[in-house]
């Protein structure tokens, strides 16, 4: 069974695809075209898909996009009514109208905010793409309750609805086919349900508690549910306009950051100051029972007013959305580019601690839900890689898997798996409930849940009725496992288990995943070029290169990086996600603490106060950081340990923390042994890995990595085992 997964017509338009269980190929359309979290169709990374899998679109079974409009609509209905009334009835003047049969469709329409808005989307800052919001550094209010405003969102929203609704007519027109030749059997996938079942069907657990905690997706903030098998049970949501993501977005927004993405920055700001403004905060996100929580909304426009949202074949662009009374509280809005104040770095440092007041509120919850330990996360505040390194510290979790495409990339494969459980077992046994209200859940759970779940047979029977998967298949649980099996040797297999063992108290699971099926545990999807491919370019380019061996290769590249020289290293597939994991990273020495100075000025243009972060070998992860669960994607910040600091300052964030990507030989063998490389020379068994690219989205292609090369002063960059320095041709 193929099936094909795809965002669109949101940030970071992302495609995936999946055969008979195993991720085949992911990758973001703004690797292809070059726009920084492009929103538009993945026109380019649906032929990249299909072209790494071998096949046609006319060979594809389903097709997935993680955006289903109809979702949640009775709700939507009910917010729409009243916002509509509530518009109606502050317009001097005009004339009352009911809502009356086309309720449902402006119910869709004034709501789409609600199914498109991810906040936190990624790191990094967005490119300007000239249609900024801000203008001087104050904001131009779209949308802001006039009538135009209201029909020029109605208007992109019918629109963006529309596409969403017409995949079939959108995928065959992207790539030039007739209707006709797509055979596959097309699905809505809801956005939180994509989210989860990313976090789920390729992690290494059978049976885990998930999170999905993120801006908007139909009409969604936040979802969290149980996984078992290839179930999934829906346990508690938070409905629009409450959002964590939201809040962030908006303090982002205020603190002068207007870009989509920027959140990132915000994170990194937070170590510099006191969260004096903590109170404003609890005031701003209000904690409820059951893990629920509610925003004071007199601090934003999105539920009143609408936020213009532009999702069109461009970097996303959202505008306003926090009100008047952020000002009133904390003073004027600081303008871009202005020189941050205390006010600035304690609003950023106020804003995260609440943020992870909240996430920890909720997923203490989750674990009173479920009794488990091992946990899914998900979502675009799952970028939030700050609030993910205490969640062992503030929760009983002891297993944390974070979809390395946390983010709505990852909903490409959340739809995929989502289809895949799906379809795999017969569709008589396959529901889809919506949750009415929290106290319809917890009324719902007390006869459905019993304390912890029980492990093994019989998860499914009594639940289905509430999860949007089947209860599990025993035979083609088994089936599966012996397709997978087929696919890897024992000492293959054999590998996993230590990584999992390395947690401690977390071997109670090492063997689920074996029980089930593909487990991600990089996030290498991407493309990958041959050495032929790699040296034509390089010849195209005139530039001299040499050739080195396997071993040589990851010797020379340590030897380079430990006598200072800015080094990119572009090897095997791109990686899936926002971080670059050593395979479209620029390395450095992390013991030089003038190095982040040398990268900003020499290449990456950055804010100073950004960190930049570590990769160590999995083995060392405990002599220098003060937690030592496997971070392998780069979502994880952990203190390091004060003896240690010193030692690598260029990794060593204000506060004393870094953002590891732990590395082990199993899952990236090469940065491995470049890494093993640096120890052997240094002692010090971690770089400094940023990742390859200019204020743009990261290099896909050789050619991508060689103008990026070319336009900076990086001084080796390695293409494979190829080898091309500055020096060779500059002196
Ligand atoms: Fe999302």
């Amino acid at each position: 069974m193929i099936i094909l997964g795809i965002n669109a017509y949101h940030g970071d338009a992302a495609a995936a695809i999946v055969r008979d269980g195993e991720l085949i190929a992911a990758a973001e359309e703004e690797r292809f075209n070059r726009i920084k979290h492009c929103a538009g169709f993945p026109t380019e990374a649906v032929r990249y898909c299909l072209r790494e899998a071998g096949v046609g679109i006319e060979d594809v079974d389903h097709v997935g996009i993680s955006r289903d409009p109809s979702a949640h609509l009775h709700k939507k209905v009910l917010f729409a009514a009243r916002r509509v009334v509530g518009r109606r009835q502050k317009a001097e003047g005009r004339r009352q109208q009911a809502v009356g049969s086309k309720q449902y469709e402006l119910a869709t329409l004034l709501t789409e905010e609600a199914d498109e808005t991810s906040a936190f989307p990624a790191k990094g800052s967005a490119t300007n793409n000239g249609t900024t919001p801000f203008q001087d550094g104050s904001f131009a209010v779209h949308g802001n309750g006039n009538g135009k405003g209201l029909f020029s969102q109605i208007r992109n929203r019918l629109a963006n609805a529309a596409k969403v609704r017409d995949l079939p007519e959108e995928l065959s027109r992207a790539l030039g086919i007739s209707r006709e030749k797509l055979r596959a059997r097309f699905h809505n996938v809801e956005h939180h349900h994509a989210h989860l079942a990313s976090s789920f069907f390729v992690s290494p657990f059978r049976q885990a508690a998930l999170l999905s905690i993120d801006g908007f997706g139909d009409f969604i903030s936040t979802m969290w549910a149980v996984g078992e098998g290839n179930s999934i049970k829906i346990l508690g949501q938070v409905e629009y306009p409450h959002s964590t993501g939201i809040v962030y977005t908006a303090t982002t927004q205020f603190l002068g950051f207007p870009h989509y993405g920027d959140e990132g920055k915000v994170m990194g700001l937070a170590p510099y100051g006191q969260p004096r403004y903590i109170e404003e905060f609890r005031d701003i996100i209000r904690t409820e029972p059951h893990g629920q929580f509610r925003l004071n909304l007199d601090y934003f426009r999105h539920h009143a007013e609408g936020v213009d949202m532009t999702w069109d074949n461009g970097s996303p662009v959202i505008g306003r959305i926090f009100s008047e009374q952020y000002a009133h509280v904390f003073g004027p809005p600081r303008a871009q580019g202005a020189a941050l104040t205390d006010r600035d770095r304690d609003i950023a440092a106020s804003l995260q601690l609440r943020l992870e007041e909240v996430g920890f509120h909720i997923l203490n919850h989750l674990h009173e839900q479920t009794g488990l330990t091992d946990l899914g996360l998900s979502g675009g505040v799952a970028y939030n890689s700050v609030m993910n390194g205490k969640i062992l510290l503030h929760t009983p979790f002891r297993r944390v898997y974070v979809q390395p495409a946390a983010g709505d990339s990852g909903t490409a494969i959340g739809a995929c798996y989502q289809i895949w459980n799906q379809f795999r077992v017969p569709s008589s046994e396959f529901r889809v409930e919506e949750l009415s209200s929290p106290k319809d859940t917890e009324n719902r759970l007390q006869s459905a849940i019993i304390h912890p779940l029980p492990l093994g047979e019989g998860w499914g029977e009594g639940l289905s009725s509430s999860s949007f998967a089947p209860s599990p298949n025993p035979s083609q649980r088994e089936a599966n496992h012996a397709q997978r099996s087929s696919r890897q040797t024992e000492s293959e297999l054999g590998t996993r288990n230590p990584k999992l063992e390395a947690s401690g108290s977390e071997l109670e699971t090492r063997n689920s995943k074996l029980e089930t099926s593909y487990v991600m545990e990089g996030a290498y999807t991407g493309p990958e070029f041959s050495d032929e491919e790699i040296r034509n370019e390089l010849r195209l380019s005139n530039l001299s290169f040499e050739t080195y061996s396997d071993e040589e290769v990851t010797r020379y590249a340590a030897r380079d990086i430990a006598d200072g020289f800015v080094v990119g290293w572009f090897q095997g597939r791109m990686e899936f996600g926002p971080r670059a994991l050593g395979n479209r990273s620029i390395v450095v020495d992390p013991r030089r603490a003038d190095m982040k100075e040398i990268l900003n000025e020499r290449i990456k243009k950055r804010e100073p106060f950004r960190p930049f972060a570590p990769s160590i070998l999995e083995e060392h992860v405990g002599d220098y950081f003060e937690q030592t669960h496997p971070a392998p994607t780069m979502l994880m910040v952990y203190q390091i340990k004060p003896e240690r600091r010193a030692e690598i300052p260029a990794v060593t964030h204000v506060d004393g923390s870094g953002r590891l990507q732990t590395v082990t030989r199993e899952v990236n063998p090469r940065y491995y042994q470049l890494i093993e490389d640096f120890y052997k020379l240094t002692g010090v068994p971690a770089v400094l890995n940023t990742s390859f690219n200019e204020n743009e989205p990261i290099v896909c292609t050789p050619r991508d990595a060689i103008e990026c090369f070319l336009k900076t002063k990086m001084d080796v960059l390695y293409l494979g085992n190829h080898c091309v320095r500055r020096r060779s041709f500059e002196f």
